[in-house]
């Protein structure tokens, strides 16, 4: 972990609001019941979205480092009466709580290329590999390989050939990419992979 001000890496930094969300969950498929892992949740968006969709037979787990970001999503999970989603504090490097095999849909929102620059990707990495069930989804978005704002310097983006490329030794097949970012503005473009077991 890289900690800036006793942050780490991208804290309070949501890519939620830069995306067609209508698209992203078409993309997702997700299944009334299912099992779902939101790693780097940040403030959990996506986990409040997902846990509404996939209804009060499903789990969301939500993992981040940030306590305060956690916190937030504890609160709204509690506001709104969603009693489906588990947020912990972890450093998804070395451990994300949660059982072996377990997890039928994971995603990794604008963190990947975070997580490289850390040097903390395959530790990460192992342990999806060891929380998703063999037939599971890696869901991987990444921002667009173009210059910003928003999103990180060109230089660290990763394209989906590198996400692919980087995912492939841990037996993850790429299923396909596809454009989730709102189309009104060119620049915030956001890439989703979508990476099978
Ligand atoms: C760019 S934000 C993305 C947040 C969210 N996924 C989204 O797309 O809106 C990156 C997140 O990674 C989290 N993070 C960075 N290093 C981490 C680590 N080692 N373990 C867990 N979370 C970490 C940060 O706290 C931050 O919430």
């Amino acid at each position: 972990m890289a900690e800036n001000e006793n942050k780490p890496t991208g804290a309070g930094k949501n890519s939620f609001d830069l995306i067609d969300t209508e698209k992203f969950f078409q993309e997702l498929d997700l299944q009334k019941g299912i099992s779902f892992l939101d790693v780097a949740s940040g403030r959990g968006a996506y986990s409040l979205a997902v846990s509404d969709i996939i209804g009060p037979q499903g789990n969301v787990f939500a993992v981040d480092l940030w306590a305060e970001g956690i916190e937030m999503l504890k609160a709204a999970a509690q506001e709104r009466g969603f009693e489906n989603i588990t947020a912990f504090v972890s450093d998804v490097g070395r451990r994300i709580p949660v059982e072996d095999q377990s997890i039928d849909v994971c995603l990794i929102a604008t963190a990947l290329h975070d997580f490289v620059e850390d040097r903390i990707d395959q530790g990460v990495l192992d342990e999806v590999v060891r929380v998703i069930k063999p037939a599971g989804l890696l869901a991987v978005m990444e921002f667009k390989k173009i210059d910003g704002p928003p999103g990180p310097p060109i230089h660290i983006r990763l394209s989906p050939e590198d996400v692919a490329d980087m995912l492939s030794p841990y037996g993850f097949k790429k299923e396909h990419a596809v454009d989730v970012g709102r189309t009104c503005c060119r620049r915030r473009t956001i890439q989703l992979s979508n990476i099978a077991k």
